[in-house]
């Protein structure tokens, strides 16, 4: 026979205990199942009469539980959300934190030496016109830098720009002598290799005043002193050289920082890294933007050689990858 269930349904405490009293009453052994089962030995009137009443009790038992098991559950719940405070301003330690890419990380070392150096810091546009990027710079038309091969153009004649150098002619047009700025942005060239990517970023400088007032000596010992900043100790050294902008221009190398000046594979056993450009700016420059009487140095520097030299990466390719086992090493 079975007993009260109704008595026990409401004596429950926890869902857990519903759950193990559903099994004990409806389950295959259940006690209402095995009711069930003895119907077999009945017969006519009796077994009608008896069939109807378990089948009564089902259904009275099933719902009983059910509402019981609805209740005891949504206590729990609330007693769970009461119990758990979560602290949502809290950190979850798996959350990975960003970090500063190793190219911008340099780009803003770079601005903070010369900012020092009461430079102030231009920008210019990376769409620009045949005129700031090759001609004003005294870049002859079939130059080689001209060619489709070299530089991205537009339809209309436009093109990207490929160096910083176009911000000196626009901050020349739009202020007056004295000037003393640098100016870092993006470029882009048609390339990609080890070492050149379709899209870089350059520091140019330009320092502008009445003639007399800027020599190279000037030129040699700012910069004599940002590659000391940049890579530590150094030997630094101005190699005579020929940009279209600068006259007389010069090319600068410091001594290998991984070989010490010994020859390694990164210095090609020349003992030597080429880190930047510079000169006198071209007079047919200034002729360009209309200035007389001045004289002035430029330079102009590739910022991800910088990055690549100072955290030792040989593949230039990897700082764009975006693959995070390669930025999460410079946190
Ligand atoms: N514009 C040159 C380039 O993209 C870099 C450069 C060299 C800039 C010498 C200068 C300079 O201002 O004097 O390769």
């Amino acid at each position: 026979m079975i007993g009260d269930i109704s008595k026990e349904i409401e004596c429950l405490k926890t869902s857990v205990e519903a759950e193990e009293l559903r099994v004990k009453v409806f389950g295959k052994k259940g006690s209402l199942t095995q009711e069930f089962s003895k119907l077999k030995d009945l017969a006519g009137e009796e077994k009608k009469v008896r069939a109807k009443e378990l089948n009564e009790l089902k259904e009275r038992y099933t719902n009983e539980l059910y509402l019981k098991t609805e209740i005891l559950k949504t206590k729990e719940l609330q007693e769970r959300l009461l119990r758990e405070e979560i602290d949502v301003t809290l950190f979850s330690p798996l959350t990975s934190k960003g970090a500063i890419h190793p190219v911008n990380a340099t780009m803003d070392r770079i601005i903070e030496y010369f900012i020092s150096l009461n430079f102030g810091v231009e920008s210019g546009p990376l769409v620009e016109d045949e005129f700031h990027n090759f001609e004003a710079l005294n870049i002859q038309p079939h130059h080689p830098a001209r060619d489709m091969q070299d530089t991205f153009y537009f339809k209309d004649g436009k093109l990207l720009r490929t160096h910083t150098s176009p911000v000196q002619i626009r901050t020349m047009k739009n202020s007056k002598p004295p000037i003393r700025i640098i100016s870092p942005g993006a470029v882009f060239r048609r390339d990609y290799d080890l070492t050149h990517t379709p899209m870089f970023h350059q520091v140019e400088g330009l320092v502008v005043d009445e003639i007399g007032k800027v020599s190279f000596s000037n030129l040699k010992y700012i910069l004599e002193d940002f590659l000391t900043y940049m890579f530590g100790e150094v030997d630094v050294r101005f190699r005579t050289s020929f940009f279209p902008f600068t006259e007389p221009s010069a090319e600068v190398d410091i001594s290998c920082i991984f070989c010490k000046g010994s020859g390694c594979r990164v210095c090609k056993k020349t003992g030597w890294l080429e880190v930047l450009g510079c000169g006198i700016v071209d007079k047919n420059v200034f002729d360009a933007v209309g200035y007389k009487n001045v004289s002035g140095y430029a330079f102009g520097l590739g910022v991800e050689r910088f990055a690549m030299l100072i955290h030792n990466v040989n593949d230039l390719r990897s700082f764009f990858e975006t693959d995070t086992r390669m930025l999460e090493q410079f946190r």
